[in-house]
Protein backbone atom coordinates (compact mmCIF):
# COMPACT_ATOMS: atom_id res chain seq x y z
CA UNK A 1 0.00 0.00 0.00
CA UNK A 2 2.25 2.92 -1.70
CA UNK A 3 2.00 5.99 1.15
CA UNK A 4 5.16 8.05 -0.20
CA UNK A 5 3.59 11.68 0.46
CA UNK A 6 5.38 12.01 -3.35
CA UNK A 7 7.23 9.05 -4.75
CA UNK A 8 10.75 9.54 -5.19
CA UNK A 9 13.61 8.27 -6.34
CA UNK A 10 16.00 7.51 -4.25
CA UNK A 11 19.37 6.09 -4.74
CA UNK A 12 21.10 3.78 -1.35
CA UNK A 13 25.03 3.55 -1.28
CA UNK A 14 25.78 0.61 0.50
CA UNK A 15 23.84 -2.65 0.89
CA UNK A 16 24.75 -2.94 5.00
CA UNK A 17 22.08 -3.77 7.34
CA UNK A 18 21.14 -0.29 7.37
CA UNK A 19 21.00 0.02 3.55
CA UNK A 20 19.00 -2.62 3.07
CA UNK A 21 16.60 -1.48 5.98
CA UNK A 22 16.11 1.19 4.32
CA UNK A 23 15.92 -0.01 0.68
CA UNK A 24 12.68 -2.36 2.61
CA UNK A 25 11.15 0.62 4.09
CA UNK A 26 11.06 3.12 1.48
CA UNK A 27 10.59 0.36 -1.49
CA UNK A 28 7.50 -0.82 0.13
CA UNK A 29 6.25 2.69 0.96
CA UNK A 30 5.79 3.34 -2.67
CA UNK A 31 9.71 4.92 -3.93
CA UNK A 32 11.54 3.66 -5.97
CA UNK A 33 14.73 2.81 -4.95
CA UNK A 34 18.00 1.47 -6.71
CA UNK A 35 20.93 0.22 -4.28
CA UNK A 36 24.52 0.45 -5.15
CA UNK A 37 27.34 -1.86 -3.21
CA UNK A 38 30.88 -1.99 -3.99
CA UNK A 39 31.17 -5.69 -3.28
CA UNK A 40 30.41 -8.02 -6.03
CA UNK A 41 29.57 -10.72 -3.53
CA UNK A 42 28.04 -9.85 -0.53
CA UNK A 43 29.49 -11.82 3.37
CA UNK A 44 28.81 -10.79 6.20
CA UNK A 45 31.67 -11.15 9.35
CA UNK A 46 31.37 -14.48 10.21
CA UNK A 47 29.68 -13.36 13.70
CA UNK A 48 26.95 -13.14 15.53
CA UNK A 49 24.28 -9.89 16.19
CA UNK A 50 21.85 -9.22 18.61
CA UNK A 51 18.57 -8.17 17.06
CA UNK A 52 16.90 -5.99 20.01
CA UNK A 53 12.49 -5.26 20.17
CA UNK A 54 13.31 -1.90 18.66
CA UNK A 55 14.95 -3.41 15.47
CA UNK A 56 13.32 -6.48 15.55
CA UNK A 57 9.71 -4.86 15.24
CA UNK A 58 10.12 -3.02 12.25
CA UNK A 59 11.99 -5.78 10.82
CA UNK A 60 8.64 -8.24 11.62
CA UNK A 61 6.55 -5.65 10.06
CA UNK A 62 8.26 -4.96 6.91
CA UNK A 63 8.30 -8.04 6.17
CA UNK A 64 11.64 -10.02 6.55
CA UNK A 65 10.76 -13.72 6.89
CA UNK A 66 12.38 -14.26 10.30
CA UNK A 67 10.71 -17.06 11.03
CA UNK A 68 12.51 -18.44 8.40
CA UNK A 69 16.29 -17.63 9.83
CA UNK A 70 17.51 -20.32 12.31
CA UNK A 71 18.29 -18.35 15.66
CA UNK A 72 18.05 -18.61 19.37
CA UNK A 73 15.92 -16.68 21.61
CA UNK A 74 17.63 -14.84 24.49
CA UNK A 75 15.82 -15.82 28.43
CA UNK A 76 18.09 -14.16 30.69
CA UNK A 77 21.16 -11.69 30.33
CA UNK A 78 23.74 -12.78 32.68
CA UNK A 79 26.72 -10.49 34.08
CA UNK A 80 29.64 -12.03 36.02
CA UNK A 81 32.72 -12.06 37.39
CA UNK A 82 35.66 -12.66 35.58
CA UNK A 83 37.92 -14.54 38.17
CA UNK A 84 35.45 -17.54 39.21
CA UNK A 85 32.24 -16.77 37.64
CA UNK A 86 29.64 -16.04 40.71
CA UNK A 87 26.72 -13.94 39.26
CA UNK A 88 27.15 -10.14 39.57
CA UNK A 89 23.01 -10.04 38.61
CA UNK A 90 21.09 -12.77 36.24
CA UNK A 91 18.37 -9.79 34.74
CA UNK A 92 14.94 -12.12 33.03
CA UNK A 93 14.66 -11.53 29.69
CA UNK A 94 11.59 -14.10 29.05
CA UNK A 95 8.96 -11.61 28.55
CA UNK A 96 10.56 -9.45 25.87
CA UNK A 97 7.73 -9.69 23.58
CA UNK A 98 4.90 -8.67 26.67
CA UNK A 99 7.00 -6.16 27.56
CA UNK A 100 8.60 -4.74 24.75
CA UNK A 101 6.18 -5.56 21.76
CA UNK A 102 8.59 -7.63 19.85
CA UNK A 103 11.48 -10.67 20.32
CA UNK A 104 15.00 -9.99 21.28
CA UNK A 105 16.82 -12.32 18.40
CA UNK A 106 20.15 -13.94 18.70
CA UNK A 107 21.29 -14.56 14.73
CA UNK A 108 23.92 -14.77 12.57
CA UNK A 109 24.58 -12.01 10.36
CA UNK A 110 25.26 -13.70 7.58
CA UNK A 111 21.35 -14.56 8.03
CA UNK A 112 20.07 -11.70 8.87
CA UNK A 113 21.42 -10.07 6.03
CA UNK A 114 20.34 -12.49 3.54
CA UNK A 115 16.60 -12.45 5.17
CA UNK A 116 17.29 -9.09 4.76
CA UNK A 117 18.44 -8.74 1.08
CA UNK A 118 15.70 -11.37 0.59
CA UNK A 119 12.91 -8.79 1.27
CA UNK A 120 14.48 -6.36 -0.40
CA UNK A 121 14.94 -8.37 -3.99
CA UNK A 122 10.98 -9.86 -3.65
CA UNK A 123 9.98 -5.98 -2.88
CA UNK A 124 11.13 -4.90 -6.72
CA UNK A 125 14.48 -3.01 -4.83
CA UNK A 126 17.04 -2.94 -8.36
CA UNK A 127 20.38 -3.66 -6.75
CA UNK A 128 23.92 -3.13 -8.08
CA UNK A 129 26.92 -4.76 -7.06
CA UNK A 130 30.44 -3.94 -8.15
CA UNK A 131 29.22 -0.16 -8.24
CA UNK A 132 31.65 1.81 -6.09
CA UNK A 133 30.88 5.20 -5.37
CA UNK A 134 34.29 7.54 -5.28
CA UNK A 135 32.31 10.90 -6.07
CA UNK A 136 29.29 12.53 -5.14
CA UNK A 137 27.43 15.90 -6.48
CA UNK A 138 25.10 16.57 -3.42
CA UNK A 139 23.12 19.32 -5.68
CA UNK A 140 21.12 17.00 -8.50
CA UNK A 141 21.85 15.02 -6.71
CA UNK A 142 23.85 11.92 -7.87
CA UNK A 143 26.95 9.59 -7.18
CA UNK A 144 29.40 8.70 -9.04
CA UNK A 145 30.99 5.32 -9.49
CA UNK A 146 34.44 3.72 -9.84
CA UNK A 147 33.86 3.39 -13.46
CA UNK A 148 33.05 6.71 -13.89
CA UNK A 149 28.73 5.90 -14.50
CA UNK A 150 26.77 8.47 -12.68
CA UNK A 151 23.54 7.60 -11.33
CA UNK A 152 20.77 10.32 -10.85
CA UNK A 153 18.13 10.61 -8.69
CA UNK A 154 15.66 12.94 -6.29
CA UNK A 155 16.96 11.95 -3.24
CA UNK A 156 20.37 10.02 -2.17
CA UNK A 157 20.86 8.09 1.07
CA UNK A 158 24.65 7.12 1.72
CA UNK A 159 24.55 3.76 4.08
CA UNK A 160 28.36 3.25 3.29
CA UNK A 161 29.50 2.18 7.00
CA UNK A 162 32.04 3.64 9.30
CA UNK A 163 34.79 4.25 6.89
CA UNK A 164 32.17 6.31 4.82
CA UNK A 165 33.31 8.79 1.72
CA UNK A 166 30.00 10.00 1.67
CA UNK A 167 30.53 11.52 5.37
CA UNK A 168 33.34 13.87 5.11
CA UNK A 169 32.32 14.95 1.69
CA UNK A 170 28.93 15.71 2.91
CA UNK A 171 29.76 17.52 6.54
CA UNK A 172 32.73 19.08 5.10
CA UNK A 173 34.64 18.34 7.47
CA UNK A 174 37.53 15.40 7.60
CA UNK A 175 35.56 13.17 11.07
CA UNK A 176 37.82 10.78 10.93
CA UNK A 177 36.79 7.74 12.87
CA UNK A 178 39.00 7.75 16.28
CA UNK A 179 40.26 4.57 17.84
CA UNK A 180 38.65 4.03 20.58
CA UNK A 181 41.50 1.87 22.49
CA UNK A 182 39.29 -1.51 22.37
CA UNK A 183 39.66 -4.54 19.71
CA UNK A 184 37.06 -6.82 19.29
CA UNK A 185 37.71 -10.51 18.77
CA UNK A 186 34.64 -12.01 16.68
CA UNK A 187 34.63 -16.37 17.71
CA UNK A 188 31.97 -19.02 16.68
CA UNK A 189 32.67 -22.53 18.35
CA UNK A 190 30.37 -25.57 17.23
CA UNK A 191 27.68 -25.88 20.14
CA UNK A 192 28.16 -29.75 19.61
CA UNK A 193 31.53 -29.03 21.17
CA UNK A 194 29.99 -27.07 24.34
CA UNK A 195 27.56 -30.13 24.40
CA UNK A 196 30.03 -32.12 25.26
CA UNK A 197 31.75 -31.02 28.46
CA UNK A 198 29.53 -30.58 31.64
CA UNK A 199 31.18 -27.09 32.70
CA UNK A 200 29.53 -25.73 29.16
CA UNK A 201 26.65 -27.32 28.32
CA UNK A 202 24.26 -24.96 29.70
CA UNK A 203 25.60 -22.15 27.69
CA UNK A 204 23.55 -23.77 24.85
CA UNK A 205 20.69 -25.48 26.54
CA UNK A 206 19.96 -23.15 28.84
CA UNK A 207 20.24 -19.84 26.10
CA UNK A 208 21.18 -16.69 27.86
CA UNK A 209 23.64 -14.36 26.85
CA UNK A 210 26.92 -14.05 29.40
CA UNK A 211 28.80 -11.43 29.92
CA UNK A 212 31.98 -12.20 31.91
CA UNK A 213 33.06 -8.84 33.53
CA UNK A 214 37.15 -8.25 33.88
CA UNK A 215 39.61 -5.84 34.04
CA UNK A 216 40.42 -4.15 30.77
CA UNK A 217 38.21 -7.22 28.84
CA UNK A 218 34.50 -8.70 29.00
CA UNK A 219 33.48 -11.47 26.92
CA UNK A 220 29.65 -12.05 25.93
CA UNK A 221 28.81 -14.71 24.93
CA UNK A 222 25.60 -16.51 23.21
CA UNK A 223 24.27 -19.52 21.29
CA UNK A 224 23.23 -18.62 17.52
CA UNK A 225 21.51 -20.74 15.39
CA UNK A 226 19.27 -22.37 17.44
CA UNK A 227 22.36 -23.64 19.71
CA UNK A 228 24.46 -25.05 16.45
CA UNK A 229 27.34 -22.40 17.43
CA UNK A 230 28.08 -20.48 20.24
CA UNK A 231 29.24 -16.73 19.81
CA UNK A 232 31.77 -15.20 21.38
CA UNK A 233 32.89 -11.75 21.15
CA UNK A 234 35.54 -11.04 23.37
CA UNK A 235 36.14 -6.82 23.91
CA UNK A 236 39.39 -5.76 25.18
CA UNK A 237 41.58 -2.85 25.48
CA UNK A 238 43.95 -2.84 22.93
CA UNK A 239 47.60 -3.88 23.85
CA UNK A 240 48.80 -2.55 20.56
CA UNK A 241 47.64 -5.02 18.80
CA UNK A 242 46.87 -3.30 15.64
CA UNK A 243 48.26 -0.42 14.21
CA UNK A 244 46.47 2.97 12.83
CA UNK A 245 46.07 1.40 9.45
CA UNK A 246 44.63 -2.10 10.02
CA UNK A 247 41.31 -2.52 11.17
CA UNK A 248 40.69 -6.27 10.50
CA UNK A 249 43.62 -8.90 11.73
CA UNK A 250 43.59 -12.46 12.45
CA UNK A 251 44.25 -13.50 16.30
CA UNK A 252 45.88 -17.02 17.22
CA UNK A 253 44.70 -19.11 20.09
CA UNK A 254 47.86 -19.18 21.69
CA UNK A 255 47.47 -15.83 22.58
CA UNK A 256 44.00 -15.79 23.37
CA UNK A 257 44.71 -18.70 26.00
CA UNK A 258 47.63 -16.52 27.16
CA UNK A 259 45.61 -13.41 27.59
CA UNK A 260 42.92 -15.07 29.58
CA UNK A 261 45.40 -18.12 31.58
CA UNK A 262 44.03 -16.78 35.12
CA UNK A 263 39.89 -15.74 34.00
CA UNK A 264 37.31 -18.63 35.03
CA UNK A 265 37.34 -21.96 33.66
CA UNK A 266 34.87 -22.15 31.47
CA UNK A 267 36.65 -18.82 29.78
CA UNK A 268 39.78 -21.38 29.81
CA UNK A 269 37.74 -24.26 28.11
CA UNK A 270 35.66 -21.62 25.50
CA UNK A 271 39.82 -20.59 24.94
CA UNK A 272 41.11 -24.02 24.26
CA UNK A 273 38.13 -24.61 21.82
CA UNK A 274 38.79 -21.69 19.69
CA UNK A 275 40.15 -22.09 16.35
CA UNK A 276 40.79 -19.14 14.31
CA UNK A 277 39.30 -15.78 14.47
CA UNK A 278 39.51 -12.17 13.42
CA UNK A 279 39.98 -8.88 15.68
CA UNK A 280 38.52 -5.88 14.77
CA UNK A 281 39.65 -2.55 15.66
CA UNK A 282 36.84 -0.78 17.90
CA UNK A 283 36.25 3.04 16.33
CA UNK A 284 33.76 5.65 16.68
CA UNK A 285 33.01 9.21 15.55
CA UNK A 286 31.67 12.60 17.83
CA UNK A 287 28.47 13.70 17.11
CA UNK A 288 28.59 14.78 13.74
CA UNK A 289 27.46 18.39 12.77
CA UNK A 290 25.04 17.40 10.76
CA UNK A 291 23.42 14.13 8.70
CA UNK A 292 22.00 15.95 5.97
CA UNK A 293 23.35 17.99 3.16
CA UNK A 294 22.81 21.34 3.29
CA UNK A 295 20.97 20.93 -0.98
CA UNK A 296 18.25 18.82 1.39
CA UNK A 297 18.69 15.92 -1.14
CA UNK A 298 21.42 13.69 0.40
CA UNK A 299 21.69 12.44 4.05
CA UNK A 300 23.89 9.16 5.59
CA UNK A 301 23.00 6.41 7.39
CA UNK A 302 23.47 4.18 10.05
CA UNK A 303 27.41 3.52 10.91
CA UNK A 304 28.00 5.99 8.25
CA UNK A 305 26.68 8.73 10.70
CA UNK A 306 26.90 6.89 14.00
CA UNK A 307 29.64 4.39 14.38
CA UNK A 308 29.41 3.34 18.00
CA UNK A 309 31.29 0.79 20.47
CA UNK A 310 28.95 -2.25 20.17
CA UNK A 311 28.71 -2.71 24.05
CA UNK A 312 24.50 -1.75 23.76
CA UNK A 313 24.50 -4.36 20.74
CA UNK A 314 22.67 -1.51 19.11
CA UNK A 315 24.68 -0.28 16.10
CA UNK A 316 22.51 -1.56 13.38
CA UNK A 317 19.31 -1.56 15.47
CA UNK A 318 19.94 2.42 15.30
CA UNK A 319 20.10 2.16 11.72
CA UNK A 320 17.07 0.01 11.77
CA UNK A 321 15.49 3.08 13.59
CA UNK A 322 16.97 5.28 10.95
CA UNK A 323 15.44 3.47 8.18
CA UNK A 324 12.33 3.70 10.15
CA UNK A 325 12.09 7.60 10.55
CA UNK A 326 13.14 8.31 7.02
CA UNK A 327 9.88 5.96 6.06
CA UNK A 328 7.94 8.04 8.00
CA UNK A 329 8.98 11.57 6.96
CA UNK A 330 8.76 11.01 3.54
CA UNK A 331 5.42 9.79 3.91
CA UNK A 332 3.93 12.41 5.91
CA UNK A 333 5.67 15.82 4.28
CA UNK A 334 6.00 17.01 0.73
CA UNK A 335 8.93 18.94 0.73
CA UNK A 336 12.21 16.72 0.55
CA UNK A 337 14.19 19.11 2.32
CA UNK A 338 12.22 19.61 5.53
CA UNK A 339 11.56 16.09 5.18
CA UNK A 340 15.09 15.30 5.61
CA UNK A 341 15.60 17.84 8.34
CA UNK A 342 13.33 16.23 10.38
CA UNK A 343 14.89 13.07 10.28
CA UNK A 344 18.01 14.27 10.97
CA UNK A 345 16.48 16.32 14.28
CA UNK A 346 14.41 13.23 15.39
CA UNK A 347 17.37 10.63 15.17
CA UNK A 348 20.29 12.46 16.19
CA UNK A 349 19.63 12.84 19.67
CA UNK A 350 18.42 9.21 20.32
CA UNK A 351 21.12 7.99 18.10
CA UNK A 352 24.14 9.88 19.80
CA UNK A 353 22.92 8.98 23.44
CA UNK A 354 22.74 5.54 22.43
CA UNK A 355 26.49 6.40 21.34
CA UNK A 356 27.42 8.24 24.50
CA UNK A 357 26.04 5.26 26.65
CA UNK A 358 28.48 2.52 24.49
CA UNK A 359 31.62 4.74 25.66
CA UNK A 360 30.26 4.83 29.43
CA UNK A 361 30.28 0.89 29.38
CA UNK A 362 33.21 0.86 28.08
CA UNK A 363 34.42 2.36 30.94
CA UNK A 364 31.86 0.25 33.59
CA UNK A 365 32.56 -3.10 31.90
CA UNK A 366 36.35 -3.01 32.59
CA UNK A 367 36.78 -1.44 36.02
CA UNK A 368 39.75 -3.33 37.75
CA UNK A 369 38.58 -5.43 40.85
CA UNK A 370 38.98 -2.98 43.99
CA UNK A 371 36.41 -0.78 46.07
CA UNK A 372 35.36 1.07 42.56
CA UNK A 373 34.24 -2.18 40.94
CA UNK A 374 32.21 -3.53 44.31
CA UNK A 375 29.99 -0.50 44.72
CA UNK A 376 29.09 -0.96 40.53
CA UNK A 377 28.29 -4.76 41.33
CA UNK A 378 26.25 -3.40 44.23
CA UNK A 379 24.46 -0.97 41.74
CA UNK A 380 24.08 -3.14 39.35
CA UNK A 381 21.77 -5.44 40.94
CA UNK A 382 19.25 -3.11 41.56
CA UNK A 383 16.27 -2.08 39.18
CA UNK A 384 16.89 1.63 39.79
CA UNK A 385 18.27 5.06 38.38
CA UNK A 386 21.92 4.37 39.58
CA UNK A 387 22.40 1.25 37.86
CA UNK A 388 25.58 2.12 35.73
CA UNK A 389 24.19 -0.68 33.12
CA UNK A 390 21.85 1.52 30.41
CA UNK A 391 19.04 -1.05 30.29
CA UNK A 392 19.86 -1.65 33.97
CA UNK A 393 16.55 0.06 34.85
CA UNK A 394 13.30 -0.28 33.79
CA UNK A 395 12.87 3.57 32.82
CA UNK A 396 15.48 3.45 30.21
CA UNK A 397 15.26 -0.54 29.27
CA UNK A 398 12.06 0.44 28.32
CA UNK A 399 13.11 3.87 26.51
CA UNK A 400 15.51 1.68 24.67
CA UNK A 401 13.63 -1.55 23.53
CA UNK A 402 9.94 -0.48 23.60
CA UNK A 403 10.40 2.30 21.59
CA UNK A 404 8.50 2.39 18.43
CA UNK A 405 10.77 4.42 15.49
CA UNK A 406 7.75 4.59 12.89
CA UNK A 407 5.66 6.63 15.87
CA UNK A 408 7.18 10.16 15.40
CA UNK A 409 8.10 12.25 18.17
CA UNK A 410 7.85 9.82 21.33
CA UNK A 411 11.39 9.36 21.65
CA UNK A 412 10.66 9.97 25.28
CA UNK A 413 13.28 10.89 27.92
CA UNK A 414 16.50 12.20 27.82
CA UNK A 415 19.02 10.92 30.05
CA UNK A 416 21.56 12.69 29.27
CA UNK A 417 21.60 14.35 32.36
CA UNK A 418 23.04 11.64 34.58
CA UNK A 419 26.37 9.74 33.94
CA UNK A 420 29.79 9.99 32.13
CA UNK A 421 29.11 11.39 28.69
CA UNK A 422 31.87 14.20 29.21
CA UNK A 423 34.10 11.20 28.18
CA UNK A 424 32.72 11.06 24.62
C1 LIG B 1 32.03 -6.75 17.35
C2 LIG B 1 30.75 -6.07 16.95
C3 LIG B 1 29.54 -6.55 17.46
C4 LIG B 1 28.33 -5.91 17.12
N1 LIG B 1 27.17 -6.40 17.63
C5 LIG B 1 25.99 -5.80 17.32
C6 LIG B 1 24.76 -6.31 17.83
O1 LIG B 1 24.73 -7.33 18.54
N2 LIG B 1 23.61 -5.65 17.51
C7 LIG B 1 23.60 -4.52 16.71
O2 LIG B 1 22.52 -3.96 16.45
N3 LIG B 1 24.76 -4.02 16.22
C8 LIG B 1 25.94 -4.63 16.49
N4 LIG B 1 27.11 -4.14 15.97
C9 LIG B 1 27.07 -2.95 15.10
C10 LIG B 1 26.64 -3.30 13.68
O3 LIG B 1 27.45 -4.35 13.18
C11 LIG B 1 26.78 -2.09 12.76
O4 LIG B 1 26.23 -0.96 13.39
C12 LIG B 1 26.04 -2.31 11.45
O5 LIG B 1 26.48 -3.48 10.82
C13 LIG B 1 26.23 -1.11 10.51
O6 LIG B 1 25.52 -1.34 9.32
P1 LIG B 1 25.63 -0.29 8.11
O7 LIG B 1 24.70 -0.83 7.09
O8 LIG B 1 25.41 1.10 8.61
O9 LIG B 1 27.12 -0.35 7.61
P2 LIG B 1 27.99 -1.56 7.01
O10 LIG B 1 27.50 -2.87 7.50
O11 LIG B 1 29.40 -1.20 7.24
O12 LIG B 1 27.68 -1.54 5.45
C14 LIG B 1 28.26 -0.64 4.57
C15 LIG B 1 28.08 -1.14 3.16
O13 LIG B 1 28.48 -0.11 2.25
C16 LIG B 1 29.28 -0.64 1.23
N5 LIG B 1 30.17 0.45 0.79
C17 LIG B 1 31.11 1.08 1.52
N6 LIG B 1 31.69 2.06 0.81
C18 LIG B 1 31.09 2.06 -0.41
C19 LIG B 1 31.25 2.84 -1.59
N7 LIG B 1 32.14 3.83 -1.65
N8 LIG B 1 30.47 2.57 -2.66
C20 LIG B 1 29.55 1.56 -2.60
N9 LIG B 1 29.36 0.79 -1.52
C21 LIG B 1 30.12 1.04 -0.42
C22 LIG B 1 30.02 -1.80 1.88
O14 LIG B 1 30.40 -2.76 0.92
C23 LIG B 1 28.94 -2.36 2.83
O15 LIG B 1 28.14 -3.34 2.20
C24 LIG B 1 28.34 -4.77 16.28
C25 LIG B 1 29.55 -4.29 15.77
C26 LIG B 1 30.74 -4.93 16.09
C27 LIG B 1 32.03 -4.40 15.53
C1 LIG C 1 13.36 3.94 -11.05
O1 LIG C 1 14.71 4.33 -10.93
C2 LIG C 1 15.51 3.87 -12.01
C3 LIG C 1 16.95 4.21 -11.67
O2 LIG C 1 17.08 5.57 -11.34
C4 LIG C 1 15.04 4.49 -13.31
O3 LIG C 1 15.82 3.99 -14.39
C5 LIG C 1 13.57 4.15 -13.54
O4 LIG C 1 13.09 4.82 -14.67
C6 LIG C 1 12.75 4.53 -12.32
N1 LIG C 1 11.38 4.10 -12.46
C7 LIG C 1 10.37 4.94 -12.37
C8 LIG C 1 9.01 4.33 -12.53
O5 LIG C 1 10.49 6.14 -12.19
C1 LIG D 1 51.65 1.06 23.39
O1 LIG D 1 51.02 2.30 23.16
C2 LIG D 1 51.18 3.24 24.17
C3 LIG D 1 50.39 4.48 23.84
O2 LIG D 1 49.22 4.17 23.15
C4 LIG D 1 52.67 3.56 24.34
O3 LIG D 1 52.82 4.47 25.42
C5 LIG D 1 53.43 2.29 24.62
O4 LIG D 1 54.81 2.57 24.64
C6 LIG D 1 53.15 1.23 23.54
N1 LIG D 1 53.77 -0.03 23.91
C7 LIG D 1 54.46 -0.77 23.02
C8 LIG D 1 55.02 -2.03 23.55
O5 LIG D 1 54.60 -0.45 21.85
Amino acid sequence: MPRAAVPRNIIIVGAGIGGLAAALALQTDGHNVTMLDSCFEFAEAGAGIRVPPNSARLLLRWGVDMAKMKKSVSNAYHFVRWADGSTIVRIPFENIVENHGAPYYLIHRADLHSGLLEAVKRAGVNIVTGAQVVDYDFETPSAKTSTGRVYTADLIVASDGIKSIARPLLTGQPDVPRDTGDVAYRILIPGAELLKDADLAPLITSPATTSWCGPDAHLVGYPIRDGELYNIVVCATSRNETTDEVWVVKGSNDELCQRFASWEPRVQKLCKLTRDFMKWRLCDLPVLTRWVHASGKVCLLGDSCHPMLPYLAQGAAQAVEDAAVLRQVLASTQSLSSALKQYESIRMPRASLVQAKTREHQYILHIDDGEEQKVRDVLMKRNEEQNPVFWGWDKRKNWLFSHDAEVLGHEGANWRTSGREARL
